[in-house]
């Protein structure tokens, strides 16, 4: 592996190299006020929520690369303790990015990116009305990382207040990660879109798992299962039993082949293909990793685990 320590890179390959790795990141579009009404606009990704009790978000501000002088969010969120912060929606990105340009203290961004300001209940800044989800804050504490050297951070620890999310957003009473369409920033210049075959779900085991130590060595050592497949096999409390009925066919299943059925995504069409077919043992216990992992990408552990079973 490549290493790299702060003492022997660059600041500026730093920051290339952690803001890859630390990625995806959300964005905070934060609105700010000046103590004279001055309404700023400006992307933070350097952000998350921290606690959900008390509801807490940080963002971090750097001091300028160039200069080290400080950003006009870091100036008013200090000046006046309060800030929105608005999702930002794919449709929204170029918008955004336009706002981080860097205008004049005092210009209105929501202006030059063509936002609409939405009016805040418990703060005077004004969230962003096209963005689906808006939270309300004020600032909690300031931690200075590096006392003003450029490019170093602020930790803006800011409570929130309020949250306002669009009707759209919700499926039912759950809010919808497609609808939302929420997007993150990468490294470099990327962005990547959290909706469509992006977002994906992988519920945490109900009980604790027997783990991988605990698996027969002829499934764990394994060229056909990768660490996701084992991890499912390995999430079950207790190893299971070998089921005497297993495999049992619906009426009318009659696999093709192999093959075909797993394109499918009918493993258990495979397997009456398989026991139908002709193949050598070896080629049975190889079809019959390839079936349990497709059992597996169906999250059907238990069918994995009878299928294993069948390996001789
Ligand atoms: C998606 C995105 C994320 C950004 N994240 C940060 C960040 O976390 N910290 C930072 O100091 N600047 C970040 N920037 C750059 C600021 O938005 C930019 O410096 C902006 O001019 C600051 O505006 P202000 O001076 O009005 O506060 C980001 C820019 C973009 C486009």
């Amino acid at each position: 592996m490549r290493s790299f320590s702060p003492e022997n890179t660059s600041p500026r390959d730093l920051h290339a190299v952690l803001l890859n790795g630390v990625a995806p990141r959300p964005i905070a579009l934060v609105s700010s006020m000046s103590a004279d009404e001055r309404v700023n606009l400006s992307p933070f990704s350097f952000f998350n929520a921290f606690s959900s009790n008390p509801p807490v978000v940080v963002f971090s501000p750097s001091y300028r690369g160039t200069d080290g002088t400080a950003k006009d969010s870091f100036l008013n969120v200090v000046e006046t303790g309060e800030c929105t912060i608005s999702a930002v929606p794919y449709r929204l990105v170029e918008q955004v990015s336009l706002a981080s340009a860097q205008y004049a203290h005092g210009v209105d961004e929501f202006e030059k990116a063509g936002l609409t300001k939405r009016p805040s209940v418990e703060v005077a800044p004004p969230g962003v009305a096209e963005s689906p989800f808006i939270m309300e804050c004020k600032l909690m504490q300031h931690i200075e990382l590096a006392k003003g050297a450029p490019a170093s951070g602020n930790l803006m620890i800011c409570r929130v207040l309020r949250i306002h999310v669009a009707e759209s957003a919700f499926n039912g009473d759950k809010l919808d990660p497609h609808r939302l369409d929420l997007v993150a920033r990468m490294g470099y210049s990327y962005y990547c879109r959290a909706s469509g075959n992006a977002v994906f779900e992988a519920p945490q085991p109900r009980a604790i798992g027997i783990g991988f130590d605990a698996l027969p060595g002829y499934i764990r050592t394994s060229d056909l299962l990768t660490g996701n497949d084992l991890a499912l096999l390995a999430g079950v409390p207790a190893l299971p039993e070998r089921d005497p009925a297993f495999p049992a066919f619906p009426d009318g299943i009659q696999g093709d082949s192999v093959d075909i059925e797993l394109a499918a995504g009918n493993p258990t069409a495979a397997l009456s293909a398989l026991m139908l077919s002709a193949s050598s043992k070896a080629e049975k216990n190889t079809a019959l990793f390839r079936i349990a992992k497709g059992f597996l990408q169906q999250r059907k552990v238990a069918e994995a685990w009878q299928t294993l079973y069948m390996v001789q």
